[in-house]
């Protein structure tokens, strides 16, 4: 009898210290995904972030960059100067050597890997080689992309036609991406990136593979998309497109930010 006392004891003891730790770490950290929501004022915020490759690459060096809510920015600058790197340091594809990355509050500079979905689902993205699935439907591409993190059935029957409307595809849901012309596979990874209502958009050169009417059509969705409240972070090489856009030019130079200019224009 004593015996078993003195063991109930021991488990009440051993839940309480669990239980006692656990509460103290929700009270310090917070819930973990309220932890990676990121705040409604959702700005992007780089202190002195330093990216090396090994064994000794520059990347980008000291970069001082303050991206608020609903921003239009354009990242530009001649090949290999750092752009792709600075929009990976922003999706946590790449992490910094040094420096402190911030977005809508949340550090992200030394992110864990089990946080990157929570990252990506509040940031989306946008390559130039559009990433889609041969072998899928452009309806079942947005699918997988909700079924990998997780969705239910009832949710991507709801998402995958919305997201499809808002790139003005919904006719063509059943088609494959090489049944598509480029500016078309494009707006459906653009519709992809959408899925999760994100708050930042990252387009590392979207245009780069289009010519001049898809390019505007792509720009024209990217305005859209912004007017909408979702802060859009291009990196591009494309004149036209930074001086028809009026907008925020950061430059960047040897993987340094060599000008930031509110309505800027291309200059290299
Ligand atoms: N994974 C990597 N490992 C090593 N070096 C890299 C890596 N990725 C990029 N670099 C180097 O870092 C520098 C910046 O590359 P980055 O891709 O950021 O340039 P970029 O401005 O996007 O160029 P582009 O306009 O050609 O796309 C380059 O010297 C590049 O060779
Ligand atoms: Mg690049």
């Amino acid at each position: 009898m004593a015996r078993r006392k003195l063991a109930a004891c021991s488990w009440q003891r051993v839940a309480g210290k669990y239980f006692k730790k656990v509460f103290l770490y929700v009270i310090r950290k917070g819930l973990p995904a309220a932890r990676c929501q990121l705040h409604a004022s959702h700005m992007i915020k780089l202190t002195n972030v330093s990216k090396i490759y090994p064994p000794n690459i520059l990347g980008v060096r000291n970069v001082n960059l303050h991206i608020r809510p609903g921003e239009f920015v354009s990242i530009v600058g001649q090949s290999g100067m750092g752009k792709s790197t600075l929009a990976k340091l922003l999706f946590a594809e790449e992490r910094p050597s040094s420096g402190k990355i911030e977005i809508g509050g949340w550090d992200i500079s030394r992110i864990k890997d089990r946080d990157i979905p929570l990252l990506r689902r509040q940031i989306g993205v946008v390559f130039q080689d559009f990433k889609l699935l041969p072998r899928k439907t452009i309806a079942e591409n947005i699918a997988f992309a909700l079924q990998v993190s997780g969705e239910r059935m009832k949710r991507i029957k709801e998402v995958v036609p919305q997201v499809l409307t808002i790139v003005n595809l919904g006719d063509k849901a059943k088609r494959y991406p090489f049944q598509l012309s480029g500016g078309e596979q494009q707006r459906v990874s653009i519709a992809r990136s959408l899925i999760h209502r994100p708050k930042i958009l990252v387009a590392d050169e979207p245009t780069g593979n289009l010519d001049t009417k898809n390019t505007r059509e792509i720009m024209e969705l990217l305005k859209r998309i912004n007017e909408f409240g979702t802060t859009v972070v291009l990196v591009t090489h494309n004149r036209e497109v930074v001086n028809a856009l009026k907008k925020r030019v950061v430059t960047v130079e040897n993987g340094e930010i060599a000008s930031d200019v509110e309505e800027g224009r291309y200059r290299l």
